[in-house]
């Protein structure tokens, strides 16, 4: 007897991918028969090995996803080193939404459950989270990981093993091109970006010397740089000065005095939070007095502790709006402010998004094929074709992707960080 367990319209690369999975009953039934519940996967926090799920010798594919009466989705974002300043606002939004679609059944009853891995902030630690998730957690799929510099390294991993990762804050260029597993929930810099510059020459319509820094070892700051350095020139703006750092940096005296001796009226900074911080800080300690935009890797309230009142009036634009009137943003910003009696940043809005594409996926296919009586790996498979077909309401908006994985987005913004004079608090407010 042949079942048809999924028919798919669309694919990134025709040649990588069936347009019809024909599996048979027999090899169903090996499959679950060879299921062995002691090597389920269980939840873990942190990538230690005493809480990591037991799966090691269990491999991937070998056993129906669903026989633990648990679906596993993998959540590999920093939760250590510096990056863990935007990594930790995506545990949260991914834990928010683990509770909300729980609350509300799972995937048509059986419950999900997310598996952490500490991807730290460098490469090699997002390529061992990524393995242990799918090799030993065997979830099926992934969100993350936090950088896009990493994901040029883990991705492919996930792609090869045919494990549907979805990027939760990645915005280089590139990102979906990576591999047919691959798509993203985050914009990318190319449409987020410029908007900070329209809203910087809004503020202050006499802006014409512009000054750009990047971090010269992170692929995202590479990138977003490239777009803010086009879109100075494109508004007819003068790119005055191009300046290089690290991540890693922390004292910029060098960069911001060649940077403020030019006398720009913006200054344009790609990097991640606490370089980027520190940066912003020193620039002002300095006497730099003009517009200041963050990119996307400085967007986050982890920056205040960093600058304090100096982050004052810096302007970063936004994928995500706490205001955004839809009832599941309605709902993911209550149980946000519940929690941590602030808005939800957009970091946390992305995660929760991407677990939220996972589990309406996963009923998609449940409606055609139980999700509990599916291979592990045809199950991943299954994942990665239906997720690229549907359209989802989400705190983001309504979005949907491209056949190669690309996240189509409507609505952006451009929020101004305000402080409080003692620079102890502040806030992102959201411009007009
Ligand atoms: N948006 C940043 C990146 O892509 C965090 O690396």
């Amino acid at each position: 007897m042949i079942y048809i367990v999924y028919v798919r319209p669309l694919m990134k690369k025709p040649t990588a991918r069936p347009t019809a999975l024909f599996v048979t009953c027999a090899s169903l039934l090996l499959a679950c028969s060879q299921t062995d519940k002691t090597n389920t996967p269980q939840t873990s926090t942190t990538a230690s090995p005493a809480t990591s799920p037991s799966a090691a010798s269990a491999s991937p594919g070998g056993s129906a996803a669903g026989t633990s009466n648990t679906i596993y989705i993998g959540i590999g974002v920093a939760q250590t080193s510096n990056v863990a300043l935007l990594g930790q606002e995506q545990v949260a939004g991914a834990k928010i939404a683990e509770k909300y679609f729980n609350d509300k059944g799972g995937v048509d009853g059986t419950p999900i459950k997310l598996v952490f891995q500490d991807t730290g902030g460098d490469e090699q630690g997002a390529i061992n989270a990524f393995n242990t998730l799918i090799n030993q957690d065997r979830v099926v799929g992934i969100v993350g990981p936090s950088l896009s510099q990493q994901a040029f390294s883990a991705d492919p991993i996930a792609d090869r093993a045919k494990v549907p990762v979805l990027a939760p804050s990645n915005t280089a260029k590139g990102i979906p091109q990576i591999g047919d597993y691959v798509a993203r929930v985050s914009a990318p810099v190319a449409v987020v970006a410029p908007n900070a510059v329209k809203a910087a020459l809004k503020q202050n319509p006499n802006i014409k010397k512009v000054a750009v820094f990047f971090a010269q070892n992170d692929a995202f700051s590479k990138s977003e740089t490239e777009t803010f350095q086009t879109t100075v020139k494109d508004m007819g703006l003068e790119l005055a000065t191009v300046q290089k750092f690290l991540t890693t940096d922390t004292d910029f005296q060098s960069q911001a005095t060649n940077a403020i001796n030019v006398k720009p009226d913006l200054i344009i900074i790609s990097g991640l939070a606490a370089d980027g911080g520190n940066l912003i800080k020193q620039l002002r300690e300095l006497g730099y007095k003009g517009v200041m935009i963050g990119g996307n890797g400085l967007n986050t309230s982890n920056i205040f502790p960093v600058c304090k009142a100096l982050c004052d009036g810096v302007l970063i634009a936004q994928a995500y709006s706490p205001e955004y009137s839809n009832l599941i943003n309605k709902d993911f910003r209550d149980a946000y402010r519940a929690q941590f009696k602030k808005e939800p940043p957009q970091f946390s809005a992305q995660a929760f998004t991407g677990v939220q594409v996972f589990v309406e996926s996963l009923k998609a296919i449940n409606s055609q094929s139980k999700v509990s009586q599916q291979p592990l790996a045809q199950l991943r498979t299954n994942l990665n074709q239906q997720l690229l077909l549907g359209k989802y309401d989400t705190p983001l908006g309504e979005i949907y992707f491209t056949p190669e994985g690309e996240i189509n987005q409507k609505d952006f913004y451009v929020a101004r960080i305000k402080m409080e004079a003692d620079g102890t608090n502040g806030k992102f407010e959201f411009l007009k």
